[in-house]
């Protein structure tokens, strides 16, 4: 049993509040395309809003070194976030110093700002004490609600705890409750469906798991190293050869475990990836030399539905093809489709998963779409959480 110090048990009433989200969302044109994360964070901002608190916002965007990247700014976060709220969202051009200072002193109760990218301070990633100092400096109490980047150890999620009183907010909260049902008391049968680009990627997340379910299906990208290492021949399909021993080693533990490992039957090949691409759908055994598989074909999705509908509990990470090309989208939009209508509790981690179910529309027709994306695989994983911690009550878990 894990108990978070609940923001509801905190005194927020006129109080200057840091909030940690997670609004690193996916930006198009200079606009946010998918607003996922912000609508869901939208619980525990309206909460603090009602309680009269003062609100101010701080989050990372992409990966920018500590560099103050335009292209990274929070600007169109804090319009989409204004929009949403109905009331504007000024964005403060720093997250440290004498801007945020002023930005603070002139808020009124209910007010909401944002901080620019935490991420243009190289200080954050290095959970630099002094930066994380100067994080919290202008605030009273610090609310976290970034469950996406919890196993990260930086100054805005681990470091300023030192000097703030923190808080879970309501999104961390539930996805810590029901994907800590998942880690520590997953119904059975309990399968994993791995996909994406690169089986590196999910190497980790694969060895983890094995232990712990009752049957892994593998589409994607990920796929055709496993393909390789049975014996197929792949044609142009992405190989990551200098895993071939770790995968055949994957394939045999899951074999002695008693663990079935599900690859795809066929699949759709081109000779480019492009949305004018000419595809055909070819038995695993009958890939063209000249061709690379880029979805699963039919066959594998009437396979893998039908497994996924024996499930108890399903957890999905990675689209099946490069679903964001229409010519090879069809694969991940028929297992969404199969998922969401399978009995199972289906839990899907964030990321490119999430993007493509919510393009689909069907965010409501899943037990859970998770926020996070590694957060999500860490936690699954039992790896550590150090952002969590700080927020336990009575201790490490
Ligand atoms: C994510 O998108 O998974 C989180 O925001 C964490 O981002 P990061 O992998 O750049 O730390």
């Amino acid at each position: 049993m894990i108990r978070l110090h609940d923001v509801k048990e905190a005194d927020v009433k006129g109080k200057r509040v840091l909030l940690r989200a997670d609004f690193n969302v996916p930006l198009r044109d200079g606009e946010v395309a998918e607003d996922f994360r912000i609508r869901k964070t939208l619980p525990t901002i309206n909460w603090l809003r009602e309680q009269g608190a003062r609100i101010a916002i701080v989050s990372h965007l992409g990966r920018p070194k500590g560099k103050a990247v335009p292209e990274l700014s929070l600007r169109p976060v804090a319009g989409r976030l204004g929009e949403l709220l109905g009331q504007r969202v000024p964005l403060v051009p720093d997250c440290i110093g004498d801007a945020v200072a002023e930005a603070v002193e002139g808020m009124q109760p209910g007010d909401v700002i944002l901080l620019e990218n935490v991420r243009f301070h190289l200080e954050e990633e290095k959970n630099d004490e002094a930066f994380a100092r100067a994080l919290a400096e202008p605030f009273d109490l610090y609310v976290n609600d970034a469950f996406a980047v919890c196993h990260r150890a930086h100054a805005s999620t681990v470091g300023v705890t030192r000097f703030l009183r923190p808080y879970a907010g309501f999104l961390l909260q539930e996805e810590v409750r029901v994907l800590l049902k998942v880690r520590d008391d997953p119904d059975r049968p309990y399968y994993l469906l791995i996909g994406g680009k690169k089986a590196k990627d999910k190497l980790g997340v694969l060895e983890e798991l094995l232990p712990k379910v009752d049957g892994i299906l593998i589409g994607g990208g990920a796929a055709f190293t496993f393909l390789k290492a049975q014996g197929y021949e792949i044609g142009r399909s992405v190989l990551e050869e200098e895993l071939l021993p770790k995968v055949r080693e994957i394939a045999e533990r899951a074999s002695q475990g008693d663990v079935f490992l599900l690859l795809p039957r066929d699949v759709v090949v081109a000779r480019e990836l492009s949305d004018s691409a000419e595809t055909a759908v070819v038995p695993v055994d009958r890939i063209p030399p000249d061709a690379m598989g880029l979805d699963i074909g039919p066959e594998t999705v009437r396979a893998f539905a039908e497994k996924l509908r024996e499930a108890a509990t399903v957890v999905w990470a990675g689209p099946m093809g490069a679903f964001e090309y229409r010519p090879f989208s069809r694969g991940t939009e028929a297992i969404a489709k199969a998922l969401a209508e399978a009995p199972g509790f289906t839990v899907v981690g964030g990321g490119e998963t999430g993007e493509a179910v919510i393009q689909l529309g069907l965010e409501d027709r899943f037990g859970h779409l998770s926020t996070g994306g590694g957060a999500t695989l860490a936690f699954l994983q039992g790896k550590p959480m150090p952002a969590l911690e700080p927020l336990m009550v009575g201790g490490l878990f």
